[in-house]
């Protein structure tokens, strides 16, 4: 019986060494030893980092993975001509985000990067190739750059196939090695339908068959754009019924529980939270938005849209009641912001809700002390740059506790696990009393810091009545 992934080898090459290329392309190669895997990208600095470490994003468990197999069937390189002439399968997954400028500025996608790799391909490739879009595209892309690369094809011929990735950031590897599916599509021809059995056939190297999916090419797409929106939604829904259970004393968690408890809903994504982040959700909706209104169906457009206002909403609302619950002022008051990346075990920021909320609280002149076990100071300033010249000021800390120390309020805006075993005890000694805590991931034991005297606030959580006397027992 033969092997059920492809037998012979196959040179790959990935364009775009970020949160996608990178962990995507060190699993093919861990799990493909026979295929030669190279991703190249544009920034040296970027590449370098893959080579020599450390890693330039970070993934549980993706250090080991590369280590396992750079230098063996894995290369980091910026010398793109050459791994373009050399590859079979060429990956695309650079990044596509929302259009800053022109037709569609902060809608539409912004494609010049997967443009210029496409015409980069068509001016140097030379034979047969397959493309591959992995970066999340507009429906119809696939169309697009199969005209660049046809305007090239006198030396080489092109196959396009859409191959989204569904991976999350955080568990990108737990996500990669067994994925829920793999989506491959494709032209309906027999070119285009050979083309997506060689690329199912490497995941079929540790994918199951059953779990490779293969479509036309705009269904592909779309199904990317569709999912995130869906998932997107879902957050969008609790949050809306967090702020009715602020209202009325209900709890979210309680409601989520049994609302999950249906089998036809399912328990995963009904955390509340103080609102969706990452590169992916908001530009995909506003992506999917755009493309409604661009095909005549305003109604379509206006129900997903929601899904984004109501996340600006939840983001607005945190930072409004963090305010008022320092009396209404947060101006040269220090506040600690636990908690940067927009969700635990990844150091990415991109969409956080924490630069929203750090934001609104810089506006109101308030001393923020920032405290995040994987982002960079550096990162931090960059980010939160924009607000900075308006009376605020931003101390990034090397712990929790030095971030709440002689603080009016604590914030905590990431669910990472430390939190969960924060030394409440400590944190409360160290801060100004009345000492506010507002637990935006639901991730604090309330019982235990009302016990200590916190001025308490969760998302949609019933939290006990404030006891400004301090510690009782
Ligand atoms: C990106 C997109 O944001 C997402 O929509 C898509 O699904 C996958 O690709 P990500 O990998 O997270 O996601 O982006 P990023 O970490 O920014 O990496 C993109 C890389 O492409 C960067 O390292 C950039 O330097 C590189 N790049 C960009 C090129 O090598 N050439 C270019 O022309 C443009
Ligand atoms: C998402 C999709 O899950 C993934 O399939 C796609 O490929 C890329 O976009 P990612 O953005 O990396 O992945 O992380 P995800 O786990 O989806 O979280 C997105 C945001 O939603 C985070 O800010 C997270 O904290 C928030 N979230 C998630 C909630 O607020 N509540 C939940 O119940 C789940």
């Amino acid at each position: 019986m033969s092997a059920p992934g492809l037998n012979r080898a196959v040179n790959i090459c990935c364009i775009g060494a970020g949160y996608v290329g990178g962990p995507t392309m060190a699993m093919i190669a861990s799990q493909c030893p026979q295929h030669r895997v190279t991703v190249v990208d544009v920034d040296q600095g970027r590449i370098d980092a893959w080579n020599r470490g450390p890693l330039p994003i970070f993934e549980p468990g993706l250090e080991e993975l590369v280590a396992g197999c750079r230098g063996r069937n894995l290369f980091f390189t910026t010398q793109v001509d050459a791994a373009i002439r050399a590859a079979e399968i060429i990956f695309l997954a650079v990044n596509t985000p929302t259009k800053s400028f022109g037709v569609g500025a902060g809608r539409a996608a912004d494609l010049q990067y997967l443009e210029s790799c496409a015409r980069r391909i068509g001016a140097v490739a030379e034979g047969r190739k397959i493309v591959v879009e992995k970066s999340t595209v507009p429906v119809r892309t696939a169309a697009a750059v199969q005209a660049i690369l046809a305007a090239h094809a006198g030396r080489a011929s092109f196959e396009v196939l859409s191959n989204p990735e569904f991976l999350a950031e955080g568990s990108a590897v737990a996500d990669l090695r067994q994925p829920d599916r793999v989506l491959i599509g494709s032209e309906r021809t027999a070119s285009g339908e050979a083309a997506a059995e060689v690329l199912a056939s490497v995941y079929a190297g540790w994918v199951p068959r059953d779990r490779i999916l293969t479509t036309n090419l705009w269904s592909s797409e779309l199904s990317k754009l569709a999912a995130n929106a869906f998932l997107a939604q879902r957050i969008s829904s609790i949050n809306a019924i967090s702020a009715l259970c602020e209202a009325t004393g209900a709890d979210v968690q309680e409601i989520a529980h049994a609302v999950g408890r249906d089998a036809r809903i399912g328990s995963r994504f009904l955390q509340a939270s103080v609102g969706f982040g990452g590169s992916c959700f908001q530009k995909d909706i506003l992506n999917l938005v755009y493309l409604c209104q661009h095909f005549g169906l305003p109604e379509v457009a206006a129900y997903w849209q929601q899904v984004v206002a109501l996340n600006d909403y939840q983001k607005q609302r945190f930072a409004r009641r963090l305010v008022e619950a320092l009396f209404g002022t947060a101006a040269n008051k220090r506040i600690a912001v636990l908690g940067f990346a927009f969700k635990k075990d990844t150091n990415d920021t991109r969409e956080t809700p924490a630069i929203a909320v750090c934001r609104d609280l810089l506006v109101e002149r308030a001393q923020l002390a920032i405290y995040d076990p994987r982002v960079s100071a550096g990162r931090i300033e960059a980010d939160l740059a924009p607000w900075l010249d308006l009376g605020g000021h931003i101390e990034v800390c090397k712990d929790p506790y030095a971030a709440a120390a002689q603080a009016h309020a604590v914030a905590v805006l990431t669910e990472w696990d430390e939190f969960r075993s924060l030394d409440l005890e400590r944190v409360y000694a160290g801060m100004l009393k009345p000492a506010v805590l507002f637990d935006g991931r639901n991730v604090i034991d309330l019982a235990a810091a009302r016990r200590l005297g916190f001025q308490l606030h969760a998302i949609g959580r019933a939290v006990p009545e404030p006891r400004l006397g301090g510690a009782t027992r």
